[in-house]
């Protein structure tokens, strides 16, 4: 086991699902845990402080050190208070999960703005936020001569890195995530910071919602237990993972895949630039089968695991 003591976490939406998982699992190799979770519906509405609060009383309870925050991630201000929650509470951050999500969705010929505005906001820019000011603080630190072993682990989805129907609003913030972890990782290296994201499965509220009501594997091993989704977490926090930065982890029960996202495919090369006569001739001579995404049930599958939706 990695041990975390001495390090200072937060982890957004950590109130119940996944990211509860995720504090749990730090606080349970030593790190200080900030428990942040707006307590809002699954659509993103209302708040309650309770979720938070049970996650630092479960951790307290098992011995570790936690306080409860309850702001919007998506909120700048409130992002910068969590921040400064941390270092005022436990004198640092060390590490930043990205985790809290909503879901609004719907077929994209019937989404309303408000639906597609939600769900962008809370997800891209509530991965923004924090990682903004986390980066901040870790610059400062590193200014001034500290060797600083930053960690932001961002939260996508398959829904975003293969592409799920009647997700726009959902996929297209959770493949803004992925990009947005390509970019941090590349800034923020020179200050010590690394910057990876997962595309979690969990039996969660959010999963019951989307594809009905999951069945509990009875077995010695649930894949889709939210516990699952934590081990990466811990390994990745682990300072002897300074090196592994910038990649999307596709997690499902004991299969983690390390993806492999936009890359250089198939090359139509013409020295002297291309006629579009001449370039559709090229594509349909080069793709006669046509091109389309394979969805998500058959990616998933493809990486280790498999749909939810299927199960
Ligand atoms: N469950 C899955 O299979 C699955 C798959 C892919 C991605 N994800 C992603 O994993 C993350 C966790 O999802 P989950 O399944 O545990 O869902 P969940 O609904 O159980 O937990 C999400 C938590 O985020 C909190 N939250 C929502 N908006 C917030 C905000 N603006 N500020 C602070 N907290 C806020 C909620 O109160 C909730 O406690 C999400 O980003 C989700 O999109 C989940």
């Amino acid at each position: 086991m990695p041990d975390l003591s001495g390090k200072v976490a937060i982890v957004t939406g950590a109130g119940r699902g996944i990211g509860r998982e995720h504090a749990l699992a730090l606080a349970g190799v030593g790190a200080r845990v900030v428990v942040n979770d707006l307590g809002a519906s699954v659509a993103g509405e209302g708040a309650d402080t309770a979720p938070s609060q049970q996650v630092v009383e479960e951790i307290k309870a098992a011995g570790g050190k936690a306080v409860a925050n309850d702001d919007n991630v998506a909120d700048f201000a409130g992002a910068e208070r969590l921040v400064q929650q941390a270092v005022d509470a436990f004198g640092r951050l060390d590490i930043l999960v990205n985790n809290a999500g909503i879901l609004r969705d719907r077929m994209l010929v019937n989404m309303e703005e408000h639906e597609w505005d939600a769900v962008i906001d809370v997800h891209l820019k509530g991965h923004f936020a924090p990682t903004r000011h986390a980066a901040a603080h870790w610059r400062e630190r590193s200014k001034a001569g500290e060797e600083v072993r930053g960690r932001v682990i961002n939260t996508s989805s398959p829904s975003g890195v293969f592409g799920n129907v009647g997700q726009a609003n959902y996929g297209a913030a959770k493949a803004g995530i992925a990009g947005f972890t390509l970019i941090a990782a590349q800034e923020l290296g020179r200050y010590g910071v690394t910057v990876n994201c997962l595309a979690p499965n969990a039996r969660t509220r959010m999963t019951e919602q989307a594809f009905g009501e999951l069945p509990v594997e009875t077995d010695d091993f649930d894949p889709i237990d939210p516990a699952n989704n934590s081990p990466i977490v811990v390994a990745l926090c682990a300072d002897e993972a300074q090196e592994i930065t910038g990649q999307v982890f596709f997690v499902y029960g004991g299969a983690v895949n390390v993806l492999r996202g936009w890359e250089a495919g198939e090359l139509f090369s013409s020295e002297s630039g291309w006629d579009p006569d001449a370039l559709l001739d090229e594509l349909l001579a080069r793709l006669p089968e046509g091109a389309a995404p394979a969805g998500m049930q058959v990616s998933m599958q493809q990486a280790g695991g498999r749909s939810t939706r299927t199960l």
